[in-house]
């Protein structure tokens, strides 16, 4: 790295298995964090220690070892809350991901709360985890729905921010958008929010892994994120909500484990967060992603924040210098105001042909329209390829990456 890594990359590399294997009688280039990040043998470890040492059902055992996984999750919500900031860990649901965090609140606090008219402002980047759901409720109880734009530059355009959030009942968008890179203003989204009288829920997917946080300095009322995109495994992710709001919103998915009381007239729910937790959790996850928290922590958020605007500035320098005008990227062109995500259009060649021949270097990118088609309509591209940097990422990558789309453009002869 140019100048001083905060990180020291050739150590991290050794802790990711994966990073080790051939692939196309190549090393592994992976450049596709912002769709799942790779996994940390303490991760690894961690849920095979579960799964070898105290594997029962959590909650209800009698027994030793059940009492040790339910203390291996509830120390994993604890974990994971602290990563986040959060006053408590019952303020931390635990879900299979960010999509059912974010169908949580439009479905459960949503139907509960909104009536026909009422507005719900998004912006034009959203992944459409948060727009589907807000979607439906349209359709299902007639509310509305507002836009903030997006500018050419891939920031948030908030000259009319006062009158789109005039009398909403919700304004919902992501930290960090998945394709841009583009760091949203936060706090100026969540005041904005709460002066309208509406609840503020952010999608933090692609920030949380990527910047320290801290929900309570945020101020908002939900905060969704996802558990794979943060060297955690798949199928966990959470929803943090302020206490009042979660005691005030009624649950979402029912059955064992969400409830106090059940009799033949009805239930009654259980205590936060399990109120939201029904059936039985995925523990091993919920243990994988404490694991993941804490070797990030071991990393330091300040740091790992650092190496990712540094190597990112190296990539936009580096892709720039080398391509010129044939390479168009998305986003805003100051590091500082984005993450290490790439999204780009090499001249007129179909992202997906460019990332074929990537992969034939080892070089794995994401190739499409990464879940933000209406944000696709405002960049006038179908798809793109989007490069996504993380911890186990050095410029060695960066310069791989470059050399692959010089052989994607000798390859297609332009
Ligand atoms: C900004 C954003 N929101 C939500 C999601 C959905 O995450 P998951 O598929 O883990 O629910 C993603 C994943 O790509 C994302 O990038």
């Amino acid at each position: 790295m140019t100048g001083h890594d905060p990180l020291d990359v050739a150590a991290i590399k050794k802790d990711f298995p994966i990073l080790d294997r051939e692939v196309r009688g190549g090393r592994l280039v992976y450049l596709d964090s912002a769709n799942t990040s790779q996994k940390p043998r303490a991760v690894l470890e961690a849920m095979e220690t579960y799964y070898e040492r105290c594997n029962a059902n959590v909650h209800r055992g009698t027994y030793q070892i059940a009492e040790e996984a339910t203390n291996a999750l509830e120390g994993a919500r604890a974990t994971v809350a602290r990563f986040i900031g959060a006053r408590s860990p019952k303020e931390l649901v635990l879900t299979k991901n960010a999509t059912e965090a974010l169908n949580l609140v439009a479905k459960a606090w949503g139907r509960a709360n909104l009536r026909e008219g009422d507005a719900v402002v998004l912006t034009e980047l959203e992944h459409h985890a948060n727009i589907v759901p807000w979607h439906q409720l349209h359709d299902e109880l007639g509310i509305e729905l507002r836009w903030i734009p997006v500018t050419a530059d891939g920031h948030v355009d908030l000259t009319d921010l006062d009158r789109l959030v005039d009398g909403a009942k919700v304004v919902s968008f992501a930290a960090m958008s998945n394709v841009l890179g583009t760091l949203l203003p936060v706090e100026r989204l969540v005041g904005a929010a709460h002066d309208a009288g509406a609840i503020a829920v952010i999608d933090a997917s692609q920030y949380v892994p990527h910047v320290g946080t801290d929900v309570q300095a945020w101020g908002a009322d939900f905060v969704a994120f996802t558990g794979h995109k943060m060297l955690g495994p798949t199928g966990i992710g959470a929803l943090w909500g302020t206490e009042a709001i979660l005691d005030a919103t009624p649950p979402f998915l029912t059955g064992g484990e969400m409830i106090l009381n059940v009799t033949k007239e009805g239930f009654t729910v259980n205590e936060l967060p399990w109120k939201f937790e029904a059936g039985t959790p995925p523990i091993a996850e919920a243990v994988g992603l404490g694991a993941a928290a804490d070797y990030l922590t071991g990393l330091g958020m300040e740091a790992v924040r650092e190496h990712e605007v540094s190597l990112t500035a190296y990539a936009l320098r580096t892709l720039t210098d080398r391509f010129g005008d044939d390479l168009r990227i998305h986003g805003p062109s100051e590091p500082a105001e984005r993450g290490g995500v790439l999204s780009f259009e090499y001249r007129d060649l179909h992202p997906h042909d460019l990332t074929q021949v990537f992969d034939q270097h080892g070089v794995c990118v994401r190739a499409g329209h990464h879940c933000a088609k209406p944000l696709m309509r405002v960049l006038g591209a179908a798809a793109t390829a989007r490069a996504s940097l993380y911890v186990y990422n050095d410029e060695a990558d960066v310069d791989a990456l470059a050399d692959a789309i010089g052989e994607a453009a000798d390859f297609f002869a332009l």
